[in-house]
C-alpha cells in the first residue's frame, strides 16, 4: 500500500531502532532517564527556549500549553480550522476550562488585525482573552506557512496587550524548511512551542513542549496529571533524538513530492487545486467536479493500493513523508486517474 493519509504513518528508521535498543534509561518521573533529559535539553536548545518537556502526543503538548498560560473561564483565540479546535476532543475546555474563539482566515493565516478584533473587551460582561494559539504549518489549510513578519507582528502586539502566544508547531520544521530559516527564528517570538517528533521527522512516538523554565516546570506536573509520566521513556526519546538531529534536513524532498502531486492532480479532469499554494508536505484538493464524494473515492483508491482520506465530503488530503518516494507518488497519481476513469 502507498500511504498518503498522514506523515504520522512513518516507521522508525534502522538507526532509530538501533538507538532504541541501546538507549540508556532510568525513571523519567524522577528525572533520572538520561536519554529523555538529553532530548529535552537538545529540543530546548534547537528551539532557543529555556527548557523542554517530552510528551507522548502533540495533543497532550497543546493541552498542557493552554493550561500553563490560562485560568479557568478565559478565552483563547485560534484560526477557525485549527487542530486544537477540531481534532483535540475539546481538551482545552475539558482540562483548562477555557473557550476557544475561532477566527476564520481563508488561507489559514491570521493577521494581527483579525486577532485584535476578536479580543473580548474588558467589561463585566466578557470573559478575558488571555492566549492566542497559532498553527504553523496549518494542517487543514494545506500545510500553509506563516510569513515571519506576520507571526512576529502577532506576537509583538499580543504581548503588548498582555496576551501569551502558544505555537502549535506540530510541523514547525516543515515551515522552517519552506522559509529556509533556522527553526529557532520561527519559535523565538512565541511563549511556548509544541512540535511533533512523530510526524515528518519520523520518530515512532512523541512530541516536545518548549518554553520558559518556570512554565515547563509547571507543565511537568500537568503531564503527570494527564497520565503522561512515562518512566523508562528513554527507549522512545532515543528515536526522538535521531528524528531531531538527522531528519529535518531531508524535509525538502517531501515538499518537492507534494508539489509534484499537486501539479499532476491539477491535470486531472474534475479535480480542483492550485499547485502554487502547496508550500510544504500537505496537498488538499477538491473532488466535487469528479462526481465522487470523498468517501467513495477513498474506497476506490484503497482497492488500487492507495490510502488517502477525505477531510470533508468535497476535499481529499494527501500528505507526503519519509516513507513515500517520488515513484510512489507517480503510482498514486495513476491510481487516482484510474479511479476517476472507472467512475466516468
Ligand atoms: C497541527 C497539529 N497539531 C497537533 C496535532 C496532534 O498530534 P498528535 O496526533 O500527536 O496528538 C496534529 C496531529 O495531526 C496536528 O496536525
Amino acid at each position: 500500500m502507498i500511504d498518503l493519509r498522514s506523515d504520522t504513518v512513518t516507521r522508525p528508521t534502522p538507526a532509530m531502532r538501533r538507538a532504541m535498543a541501546e538507549a540508556e534509561v532510568g525513571d523519567d518521573v524522577y528525572r533520572e532517564d538520561p536519554t529523555v533529559n538529553r532530548l529535552e535539553e537538545r529540543a530546548a536548545a534547537i528551539m532557543g527556549k529555556e527548557a523542554g518537556l517530552f510528551v507522548p502526543t502533540g495533543t497532550m503538548g497543546n493541552t498542557i500549553a493552554v493550561k500553563i498560560h490560562t485560568d479557568h473561564g478565559q478565552e483563547v483565540i485560534c484560526e477557525s480550522r485549527a487542530h486544537v479546535l477540531d481534532w483535540e476532543l475539546a481538551m482545552l475546555a475539558w482540562f483548562s476550562g477555557c473557550l476557544l474563539r475561532p477566527v476564520a482566515a481563508s488561507d489559514g493565516i491570521l493577521h494581527w488585525r483579525d486577532i485584535e478584533a476578536a479580543i473580548r473587551p474588558k467589561s463585566a460582561h466578557s470573559a478575558p482573552t488571555t492566549l492566542v494559539e497559532i498553527e504553523n504549518t496549518h494542517n487543514m489549510a494545506g500545510g500553509a506557512v506563516y510569513p515571519m513578519d506576520v507571526f512576529e507582528d502577532i506576537c509583538a502586539n499580543a504581548h503588548d496587550r498582555g496576551l501569551k502566544v502558544h505555537l502549535d508547531g506540530a510541523r514547525i520544521f516543515n515551515a522552517a524548511c519552506h522559509l529556509n530559516r533556522p527553526v529557532r527564528d520561527l519559535a523565538a517570538p512565541a511563549d511556548s512551542v509544541m512540535f511533533c517528533l512523530s510526524k515528518g521527522l519520523g520518530a515512532p512516538v512523541g512530541s516536545m513542549l518548549v518554553g520558559r523554565a518556570e512554565a515547563i516546570d509547571r507543565a511537568r506536573g500537568y503531564r503527570k496529571r494527564l497520565g503522561g509520566g512515562m518512566r523508562q521513556a528513554g527507549v522512545l526519546a532515543a528515536a526522538g533524538l535521531i528524528a531531531l538531529e538527522e531528519m529535518p534536513h531531508r524535509l525538502g524532498e517531501d515538499h518537492a513530492n507534494a508539489r509534484f502531486l499537486a501539479g499532476e492532480l491539477a491535470k486531472l479532469a474534475g479535480i480542483q487545486i492550485d499547485p502554487a499554494r502547496v508550500q510544504t508536505n500537505i496537498v488538499i484538493f477538491d473532488v466535487t467536479g469528479t462526481g465522487l464524494a470523498t468517501t467513495a473515492l477513498t474506497l476506490a483508491l484503497k482497492t488500487r493500493g492507495l490510502l488517502m482520506n477525505g477531510i470533508n465530503p468535497r476535499q481529499m488530503r494527501a500528505v507526503t513523508h519519509f516513507d513515500v518516494s517520488r515513484e510512489q507518488c507517480a503510482t498514486a497519481i495513476a491510481a487516482i486517474s484510474e479511479a476517476l476513469a472507472a467512475k466516468r
